[in-house]
């Protein structure tokens, strides 16, 4: 019913020249230009030298994108301050004024589409297609959470009952949220987090991931422009020990958006329970995954390989939604393998603005590190089946990391999610499958998962046992569509409830009945 009264956002198809060109001469105005950013607060902030971080880009760390300006714990308190002072005001707003807001928001960020991506590419190192996608996501959560927030919050629901009482239940905000996001998707897991937790009438204090600040000040700078009130949406760079803790320890704090990593998301939980005289807080988390995927001998092996280069190498493997670990049925794993490696040996490893790149660099120095001992124990036990080869010349000044392919007995042999291109391939035999499900289901995370497989059957089976928040069935498992395939897991990978989703705005809001004896 959702999708008929809207559109997804078209974005810009790379493949036709005629919208490629006009955007690539459009980015090229902001591939040199530097950007020194300060915290965006209700009030104003001073230069503070010792508070500047430079940021460098992952592709080439010789490059100064610019700098940002980390908030202090005193200016997070004052913030807090200011948006509590704010909450009032903002929940009586009438919704139509907050979603319009949200609307012309998405339409300066597809306004300049071209300068967000190259922000993106420079900050982020995301390549021009997952540039695309990340807009456009970003615009579609915030479309759809206006026509939300307009069908939740603007009247009363009436609740007619037997008694010749009137009864109705009222939405309203509830109070201060902090939105804390990752480096992954800097403008649309951002975004969403902040407009649905605003539209929904809540004031918001955004924590932005250290690595991709300078994007999430341009976004603030456009959805102040939009009209968003300086004191409703503010901006707080800086890092979790300063900011998140001074967020996650106040008592005004109403409730937390978080995405990022499991352990992350359970020292939030812990502060939050462990504020003194403070409400119960609401805790919404969007967290790891160990995805798996199941390939059976009825699959159509090009299309299984098309599908795992994309749900396991996209973006670098630094989704949340990525493949992990690929199960193949014994009969057709060598077959599957075979032509896996063939594939991974064309896959181009390099510059994320040329066109012609498949992988780009992963986000910084730690991530590499981590990625390449990693890659280096597997190596030494033997283990590699494939590996591919970065182009020299390209990469030889910032942070890339090779995909790479490993034989392990099962998922249960893992010790902790690998952020990066690295696949884990497992071969079973088809009397073991039902083991294999429980085995997946056994390891706690539970968000997103594969089935290839021409047998409706098997597939309709294997989809009901398996405990996750996204199936696909022939497909890759990446790239979750606002409003049609609403993201988010269960277990060890999130609270829900689910983004994009039509529920989503209901965990933000609070609600009240009012009866009245007529
Ligand atoms: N929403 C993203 C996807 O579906 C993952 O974070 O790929």
């Amino acid at each position: 019913i959702y999708g008929e009264k809207r559109k997804n956002s078209k974005g810009v198809n790379l493949n036709i020249n005629s919208q490629y060109q006009p955007l690539i001469d459009a980015m090229a105005a902001f591939m040199d230009s530097e950007h020194h950013v300060k915290p965006l607060l209700a009030f104003d902030v001073e230069d503070d030298a010792a508070q500047r971080h430079d940021v460098l880009s992952p592709y080439d760390t010789r490059q100064r994108v610019g700098s940002v300006q980390w908030t202090t714990s005193e200016q997070a308190q004052r913030a807090v301050d200011a948006a509590w002072a704010a909450f009032p005001r903002w929940s009586d707003t009438p919704v139509e004024e907050r979603a319009q807001i949200l609307e012309r928001f998405a339409d300066l960020m597809e306004e300049h589409l071209a300068e967000l991506m190259t922000l993106c590419s420079r900050e982020g190192g995301k390549l021009l297609t997952d540039g695309v996608d990340e807009i456009r996501e970003a615009v579609d959560f915030c479309r759809y959470y206006a026509m939300r927030a307009r069908e939740m919050f603007d009247a009363p629901i009436p609740l007619p009952g037997p008694t010749g009482e009137s009864n109705e239940l009222i939405l309203s905000g509830k109070g201060v949220f902090a939105a804390i996001s990752p480096w992954n998707f800097p403008v649309a897991i951002f975004c969403g987090q902040m407009v649905a937790a605003a539209v929904a009438g809540n004031s918001v204090l955004a924590k932005p991931a250290e690595q991709t600040s300078l994007i999430a000040h341009r976004v603030v700078e456009l959805l102040q422009q939009a009209g968003m009130p300086r004191d409703v949406v503010q901006l707080l760079p800086g890092d979790g020990p300063t900011v998140g803790s001074v967020l996650t320890g106040d008592a005004r704090i109403t409730g937390v958006v978080f995405t990022g990593g499991t352990d992350t998301a359970q020292i939030i939980n812990r502060a939050l329970a462990d504020r003194e005289g403070a409400a119960l807080p609401t805790l919404i988390a969007e967290t790891g995954g160990m995805n798996a995927m199941i390939v059976d001998s009825t699959a159509l092996p090009e299309q299984v390989v098309a599908d795992v280069v994309t749900s396991a190498f996209q973006s670098a493997g630094q989704r949340c939604s990525a493949l992990r670990v690929l199960y193949i049925q014994e009969d057709v794993a060598d077959h599957v393998i075979e032509l896996l490696k063939g594939a991974m040996a064309e896959l181009h490893i390099g510059d994320p603005r040329d066109l012609g790149t498949d992988v780009g660099p992963v986000i910084d120095e730690d991530a590499h590190r981590q990625l390449n001992d990693y890659i280096a124990r597997l190596k030494e036990e033997g283990r590699l089946l494939a590996e591919a080869t970065p182009d020299a010349e390209a990469t030889q000044h910032g942070h890339f990391v090779a995909p790479t392919a490993f034989e392990i007995d099962g998922i249960d042999t893992l010790e902790s999610e690998q952020f990066g291109p690295v696949l884990h391939i497992a071969r079973y035999r088809s009397a073991e499958i039902d083991r294999v499900i429980e085995t997946i289901n056994a390891k706690g995370y539970g968000l997103t998962f594969g089935i290839h497989s021409r047998n409706e059957s098997f597939a309709a089976e294997i989809a009901k046992k398996i405990r996750v928040g996204n199936v696909y069935v022939n497909r890759n498992i990446i790239g979750a569509v606002v409003g049609v395939q609403p993201f988010g897991g269960q277990g060890l990978s999130g609270t829900g409830p689910k983004a994009g989703g039509p529920h989503y705005l209901q965990r933000f809001a609070t609600e009240k009945t009012r009866t009245i004896n007529t």
